[in-house]
């Protein structure tokens, strides 16, 4: 391995014995180019052409308030694979708040969890006191890398061969882009939604792969909502409006208190790809909090989406956290808010929704072969977490159509990042390829990265690959193939 590192950013950031600020979520500081990568077991595929991209969020100044992990400054992580050889790279997103506070020298932004007053500047998106560090989430549309904000911000644009710094996406409205974008690699479309705190609450938009923006509608919401992703089937886009939301008397007061709000059903709102709030079929479930969505897709007069459903969308204060933290921890420990895989089939005809569970296990974050979004499907890859904590000890592999499934856990002190599925190059089956993640390796102090061959999953990885440097711990991550970074999208 070749490794070059790049001058150092200004980090304010003091020592602490925050839960999300050590261990496998301690801050990297470091952006590097790593060429020809080490590796530590197995074979580097031969099989495979495109970038594995993960986006993670380390906080680079010293929290003005109470720190939440959502509010960390956004860095790209990027390996890329070819003819069996892999580099890889990383950078910091350079938004505006990052920019800012690197003049600064100091953060000028509280945080998810501080009250009104603490940020020195006005903030962005949809809460409208955070900074837009744009770290939730990243996909890869029109030859670039687009990273998002689940508060809604800007969309932001980095080079997915060299991850030089596009600026912001030209295409994004006022109201900003959620997280949780979506790209039909099969048209090449990027599909968003955006949600605030005016009415009409939400709008929903398309862009197509050279980044225009060629479809943008309301769709009117009662009030100020907390979507945080969305699905799509071949025709139609899903978006939701979920019993879960900010408190409306305490909003009032700035204060951006979430709670559940009994006597409300679920709702989904099933609109053409571009369709007007007009076209808009509304169907209503049991009540629950969604915070992610794996495939859907047309079925008859039915639309079938999958989804992993809440038991417990406000969980209680998880006990034993430090002073301060305990509702923190709760939101994001999955053993508290227990996701359930989840199927609804939304009927067209009649305005019916069935909808149960395909599995007890506690589980989210999952991932399916990008080939087959939008449409039928057999296979579904989702993440298994440490109780207590935000971080993915294994993978389960669903067969839906006969509801077998495979396991594959990682030895303690080894944590994963959310793992895409990679085609195998000229594959024929839906699950002929590999999921790719990066382990934290919190016993040994260093990363890497594994490919799990998913026709021999139990197995677990057949090749393990060795990053330059330990990364933190993120939310999101996405893989494209080279013939989607050079032609926009994906040829049937
Ligand atoms: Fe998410």
């Amino acid at each position: 391995m070749k490794m070059e590192r790049l001058p150092p950013v200004t980090s304010s950031l003091q020592p602490s014995n925050h839960p999300y600020l050590n261990g496998a979520w301690t801050p990297l500081l470091e952006e590097v180019d790593a060429t020809d990568l080490d590796v530590i077991e197995g074979a580097i595929p031969t099989d495979i052409d495109g970038v594995y991209v993960r986006n993670t969020e380390n906080q680079v100044q010293q929290p003005l308030g109470r720190y939440h992990p959502f509010d960390g400054d956004g860095m790209v992580h990027m390996i890329s694979f070819k003819d069996g050889h892999a580099d890889y790279r990383n950078r910091f997103i350079r938004t505006r708040g990052f920019e800012a506070e690197q003049e600064a020298g100091q953060s000028l932004w509280g945080g998810l969890m501080d009250g009104p007053g603490v940020s020195l500047r006005p903030g962005f998106g949809a809460h409208g006191g955070l900074k837009d560090s744009s770290s939730t989430d990243v996909v890869v549309h029109g030859g670039k890398i687009v990273s998002t904000f689940y508060q809604c911000g800007e969309a932001y644009w980095l080079d997915p061969e060299t991850l030089e710094q596009g600026g912001v996406a030209s295409w994004g409205p006022l109201d900003g882009v959620s997280a949780h974008t979506k790209v039909d690699e099969a048209t090449g479309e990027l599909l968003f939604f955006n949600y605030s705190k005016h009415a009409p609450y939400m709008h929903y938009g398309v862009v197509d792969r050279h980044g225009k923006l060629t479809h943008y509608t309301p769709v009117p919401l009662p009030g100020a909502r907390l979507p945080h992703d969305m699905a799509f089937s071949a025709n139609y886009s899903i978006l939701n409006d979920l019993p879960v939301f900010w408190d409306e008397e305490l909003l009032k007061r700035g204060i951006h208190a979430v709670r559940a709000h009994d006597g409300l059903p679920s709702r989904f709102a099933v609109i053409p790809r571009y369709g007007q709030a007009k076209d808009v079929r509304w169907f209503e479930a049991r009540p629950t909090y969604i915070l992610h969505f794996l495939n859907a897709y047309e079925d008859g007069d039915e639309v079938v989406m999958d989804a992993y459903f809440q038991e417990n969308p406000t969980p209680r204060p998880l006990a034993d956290a430090p002073d301060g933290y305990g509702h923190m921890m709760g939101f994001l420990d999955e053993h508290s808010f227990l996701p359930r895989l989840h199927r609804y089939r939304f009927n067209l005809k009649t305005g019916e929704t069935t909808e149960r569970h395909l599995d007890e296990r506690t589980l989210e974050f999952g991932m399916f072969n990008q080939r087959y979004a939008g449409k039928p499907y057999r296979y579904a890859y989702s993440t298994t977490s440490k109780p207590g904590w935000f971080l993915f000890t294994g993978f389960v592999k669903h067969d839906l159509e006969t509801g077998e499934s495979w396991q594959v856990s990682l030895p303690d002190g080894r944590y994963a990042s959310e793992a895409p599925f990679v085609p195998r190059i000229g594959a024929q089956d839906e699950d002929d390829g590999y999921l790719v993640s990066f382990i934290i390796d919190e016993t040994a102090g260093r990363s890497e990265c594994v490919l799990i061959d998913c026709k021999r999953f139990e197995d677990g990885p057949v090749c393990r690959i060795a990053l330059p440097h330990k990364i933190s711990s993120g939310t999101h991550a996405v893989w494209a193939d080279r013939e989607l970074i050079r032609n926009g999208f994906v040829a049937a």
